[in-house]
């Protein structure tokens, strides 16, 4: 009862760009070849919980669905299990039993719930009150306990543990074990604008899948330092985006701090950084991007039928168990 599962989720909302590789991607990579976990690291794509977001965008779903296996794949992810919600019945059952333990006020003053709805407006449909809940049923129909996730969906576990204790406490049991957020170490990667979370409305994301001449057109949009017109000029670091970029991409730290203290002082052009830059972008993204397409629909979808077949029968066995405590 004591072994740890990892499962982590993923919406399929588009395709996918470097903020996902260095900030989830990177370390489902690192969990995936953890020694310490028995089970195979769970990946979860969470088809139905996009819709809570925008019904409308379903027609997308499958597409995405295909970007995010390739993006798995591409980064070289081996042994994991991919499973896909909506064909996970159980879980929207585990669902419903959980949601009576819930008062609706307790779920709209959830900080994610409440941040994210601000871009919903009155929009806001049912199933996104509910998500909260779902997402907790994700992880407790497969008896996961530790889940990557980004800081701002933190909240979103710890309701979880609370809706553990009054399962718990209602039905009189001790079935779930609590959930560990692991939180990934590296930065969030903001946009080549320098101003918004990558996204593909903005067209300021560098996507798994570019062309060199995609990376070479990013980079050189990059926001600088605006007041830093000749290389003479003493430039600005904070907020300078090829710097964030370099601190990211660039391996060799002391050469970006001495950079740094240069383009201060002035006598440092953004030709030269970005010229850099795009070369360690190039370097990351190369490898990825020549996997990206190696692996036709078929065997993407293939994988993540035998995945989900699997987690079915988990479900199944899992949901029974859970039943026998709440109706005994
Ligand atoms: N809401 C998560 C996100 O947007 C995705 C997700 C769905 C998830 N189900 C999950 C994450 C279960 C962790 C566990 O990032």
């Amino acid at each position: 009862m004591n072994t740890r599962t990892i499962l982590s989720g993923d919406r399929p909302t588009g395709k996918l760009h470097l903020g996902h590789y260095v900030g989830s991607l990177t370390s489902r990579l690192s969990l995936s070849q953890q020694a310490t976990y028995s089970n195979p690291l769970k990946i979860l794509i969470a088809d139905t919980q996009v819709l809570n977001n925008d019904v409308s965008k379903s027609e997308h779903v499958k597409a995405n669905i295909l970007h995010l296996m390739r993006a798995y794949n591409a980064i070289g992810l081996k042994n994991c299990q991919f499973i896909l919600q909506s064909e996970i019945p159980y879980i929207f059952e585990l669902g419903t039993y959980l949601s009576n333990l819930v008062a609706l006020n307790h779920n709209l003053r959830n900080p994610t719930l409440k941040s994210e709805r601000q871009m919903y407006g009155d929009n806001l449909n049912m199933g996104f009150v509910n998500y909260p809940i779902m997402q907790t049923a994700d992880i407790l129909i497969f008896n996961a306990t530790d889940v990557p996730v980004g800081e701002d969906q933190v909240p979103i576990l710890l309701y979880g543990n609370d809706l553990i204790d009054k399962f718990h406490f209602n039905f009189n049991c001790n079935i779930f074990q609590k959930i560990t957020p692991i939180l990934s170490s590296s930065p969030r990667l903001i946009g080549v604008d320098g101003k918004n979370k990558m996204s593909k409305s903005l067209d300021n994301a560098i996507y798994l899948d570019s062309t060199d001449e995609d990376i070479y057109q990013k980079v050189f949009s990059m926001y600088t330092d605006p007041k830093h017109i000749h290389v003479s000029d003493p430039g600005q670091v904070e907020g300078n985006v090829v710097f964030m970029y370099l601190d990211v991409f660039h391996s060799d730290k002391e050469e970006v701090n001495d950079l740094k203290k240069q383009y201060q002082k002035g006598g440092l052009g953004d030709v030269k950084l970005k010229k850099m830059l795009f070369e360690d972008i190039k370097n990351v993204i190369a490898p990825i991007r020549e996997h990206y397409y190696n692996l036709s629909d078929e065997t993407l979808l293939a994988q993540l039928q035998e995945g989900s077949e699997m987690a079915f029968e988990e479900a199944r066995d899992n949901i029974k168990r859970i039943k026998s405590f709440i109706f005994r």
